[in-house]
């Protein structure tokens, strides 16, 4: 909203238990920005929105994502991330396509996930766009699935659609189910860092504005029926990610007395090693080794480069949540979710 001052932008969230509104406090005054509470499985909502607003561009991001959820529960990831693309891309058919509302200049933007390719070992090239499909959990075959429906749409109907594939994102307003959000939370509550089998697996993180900017090029520049990887490269094993944040917390502490008086448990707070907290676990169920994108199409094609470094990525973000602690607090006591249900039921 920022970069295109003109343009209305509706946003629809299910605001479920990642979802929050309050993520949105900085443009609710907008007068071109519209939230709509809904569901993406919800296609007469869908064909409404799209035709009550003039919609033209559709960037699909409702997700569920989180990999450990998808073990426990999968039912979730078929419904919103298969059921929910499949009605989407039916709704902008339908309005794109077929009815007295066509827009030939439309396009449904794809959020993806660079887990569709799989796992590497230490020595594999990075993942291609051509990379072969190889999803190794309810969450990534999830993905895969919605993948191959919106490249369907485009071959078979015409539909305008466009995908990315991304790596790790990591920045403010991450859900703190995450490794790197549960981490930083975590130390300040002085809870155990969980790690995860021997800590020695392998993600590309990349800033979340990164992300927004590579899907900005893609709507802008992306040819049409294509995909494209977006990636940081920026290869961590998690052990690493772990002692990173565990040291850049410490220094904060150093810095800023305040942070002892209103984290008083943490190890910081009272001259402890961080580090203590790291406890292995019993590994997660077909644990992929190693995500690592291989961008070159999209920084030749797009002229994509990450702005962000890692290390003031990673500086920011800590930051963040040191700043942001009411935030944080209350999506995970449930206050939030409490809220949502007094304002959307
Ligand atoms: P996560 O943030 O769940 O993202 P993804 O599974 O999509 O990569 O996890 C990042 C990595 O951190 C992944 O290899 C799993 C690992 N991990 C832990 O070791 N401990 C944890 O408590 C969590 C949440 C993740």
């Amino acid at each position: 909203m920022d970069k295109y001052q003109a343009d209305k932008v509706v946003v629809l969230d299910a605001l479920t238990y990642a979802g929050n509104i309050a993520n949105l406090d900085n443009v609710k005054n907008n007068e071109n920005f519209i939230f709509v509470h809904g569901d993406i499985c919800d296609q007469p909502l869908i064909e409404e929105l799209l035709v009550e607003h003039g919609i033209d561009t559709l960037v699909h991001f409702a997700a569920e994502s989180h990999v450990d959820r998808s073990i426990t529960g999968p039912d979730a990831f078929i419904e919103t991330n298969i059921i929910g693309t499949y009605t989407l891309l039916k709704a902008a058919k339908k309005v794109w396509l077929d009815g007295d509302n066509v827009i030939d200049g439309h396009r449904f933007h794809h959020v993806s996930t660079d887990e569709v390719y799989g796992t590497l070992s230490a020595t594999d090239p990075a993942f291609t766009e051509d990379t072969a499909y190889a999803p190794n959990s309810p969450y990534s075959a999830s993905k895969a699935a919605s993948d191959h429906l919106v490249r369907a749409y485009h071959h078979t109907f015409g539909l305008n659609v466009t995908t990315s594939n991304c790596s790790n994102n990591y920045g403010p307003f991450h859900f703190p189910e995450k490794l790197i959000p549960l981490v930083i939370t975590n130390i300040l509550h002085d809870k155990e860092l969980p790690i995860y089998g021997d800590g020695q697996q392998i993600r590309d993180w990349l800033y979340v504005e990164d992300h927004a900017y590579g899907i900005d090029l893609v709507l802008q520049s992306g040819r049409i029926g294509e995909n494209y990887n977006i990636g940081g490269n920026n290869e961590w094993a998690n052990i690493d990610i772990v002692t990173t944040i565990s040291k850049l917390v410490e220094r904060e502490f150093e810095t800023n007395s305040d942070l002892v008086i209103r984290f008083p448990n943490a190890k910081a707070a009272i001259a402890q090693n961080t580090e203590s907290l790291i406890t292995y676990v019993k590994d997660r169920p077909g644990h992929d080794r190693r995500y690592a994108i291989d961008a070159t199409k999209t920084n030749d094609e797009l002229g994509y480069q990450p702005r962000e470094s890692f290390e003031s990525g990673i500086a920011k973000t800590v930051q963040w949540y040191l700043n942001n602690e009411s935030w944080w607090q209350s999506v995970m006591d449930g206050s939030y979710q409490s809220w949502i249900a007094e304002q959307y039921t």
